[in-house]
């Protein structure tokens, strides 16, 4: 570990890419020089997180992979990763209910200055203290998958209400199934038979394997029962807003938020939001939901953890040097639960 106080620093270390020709793991270099994510004087409103861990989401590569788009979001040399845990290293001086020394986690907004990289710049919307009993390993799944279940879920149902979850298998899933049940829910998820045992021992009621059965009719055989759908997969089965007319309840809600950066899947959201019902469209209240940053939920969810509620799911921890080994299982599709990368303390 560095003895450097956070006020020397110069530099740090971090994984970083110029360019992802080829794809963001054959590009992507670890590097000991670094720019830190902040400049002086220390941002007013800044936590300079030392990273211990981060987890990693579709959305690391997906973004940077989008060309021109993607650098404008981001520009290069940039570091990629949202999610952290961490120690907090150095605090700005209008930040409130934090100390340094505190062990935290959370997400940062996207931008150039990734977790994957020694020290991560955090803000109190996007950081929380890791509550007593919780590991950094675990609470560093947090961030994105954990917050994005939380705001499909928590605000459309209520205590009793049946649930849809495509895909339960995923980061997303695995947190929506948890959190669905913490609230009293009754869950219904799609997933490959292979994990029909994982998505049950997290506690979803039903499985549906979309690999042999056919998802949409399966739910449409159960009648106008559910009140919400929350779709992580988005391009499969692509009828599935449509089929919501027959299995969910009229005041009902459909919220994606999967999906890739494809024509197909861009037809698919675009006729979700604007067909017609008269021209083939669902009927049921549809809803891309992007995720934010809320620090009362990231407490919710460790609070859950903390009690056992919900559990980090972690499909594979790498460690740092392994960081473009990560980025391979994670784009393959098939993580179940998190992909977790040490940080290089
Ligand atoms: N809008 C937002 O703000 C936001 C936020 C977070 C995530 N997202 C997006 O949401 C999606 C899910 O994210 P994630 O982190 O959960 O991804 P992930 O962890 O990479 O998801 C992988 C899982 O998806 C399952 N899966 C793949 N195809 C499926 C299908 N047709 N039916 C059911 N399950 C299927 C896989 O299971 P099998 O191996 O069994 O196929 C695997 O377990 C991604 O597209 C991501 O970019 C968007």
């Amino acid at each position: 570990m560095s003895s450097t106080s956070p006020t020397d620093l110069k530099a740090m270390k971090a994984w970083i890419y110029n360019s992802t020709s080829g794809g963001l793991q054959n590009n992507i270099k670890s590097v000991d020089d670094a720019a830190l994510p902040f400049k002086q004087p220390f941002p007013d409103d800044g936590i300079l997180v030392k990273v211990h861990y981060s987890a990693l989401n579709p959305a690391d590569y997906k973004f940077p992979e989008l060309g021109l788009v993607g650098r404008a979001v981001m520009p290069t040399p940039a570091s990629p990763g949202l999610d952290y845990s961490g120690v907090i290293a150095q605090l700005g001086s209008a930040v409130e209910g934090f100390k340094v020394g505190d062990k935290v986690f959370g997400r940062i907004t996207p931008n150039r200055f990734g977790t994957l990289s020694e020290y991560v710049l955090a803000r109190v919307s996007g950081c929380a203290v890791l509550p007593e009993g919780v590991s950094l390993q675990d609470a560093s799944c947090i961030g994105t998958a954990g917050q994005t279940a939380y705001q499909c879920i928590v605000p459309n149902v209520q205590k009793g209400d049946k649930i849809f979850i495509n895909g339960g298998s995923g980061g997303t899933g695995t947190f929506g199934i948890q959190i669905a049940k913490a609230i009293g829910c009754y869950v219904t998820t799609s997933c490959s038979g292979k994990n029909a045992d994982f998505c049950r021992n997290l506690g979803a009621d039903g499985v549906i394997d979309y690999t042999t059965e056919n998802v949409s009719e399966v739910l449409k055989s159960k009648g106008q029962v559910y009140k919400l759908v929350v779709d992580n997969v988005g391009s499969t089965p692509t009828d599935l807003h449509k089929a919501a007319d027959h299995f969910l309840l009229p005041d009902g809600k459909f919220v994606q938020i999967g999906g890739q950066f494809t024509l197909a899947d861009i037809n698919t959201i675009l006729s979700r939001r604007f067909l017609p019902s008269f021209l083939g469209g669902g009927k049921r209240k549809w809803e891309y939901l992007v995720t934010e940053d809320k620090h009362e939920q990231l407490e919710q969810i460790g609070k859950w953890m903390q009690e056992g509620k919900v559990k980090a799911a972690i499909d594979e921890v790498f460690q740092y040097e392994d960081v473009p080994k990560a980025f391979e299982k994670l784009r393959q599709g098939r993580v179940k639960g998190k992909i977790v990368v040490k940080g290089s303390v």
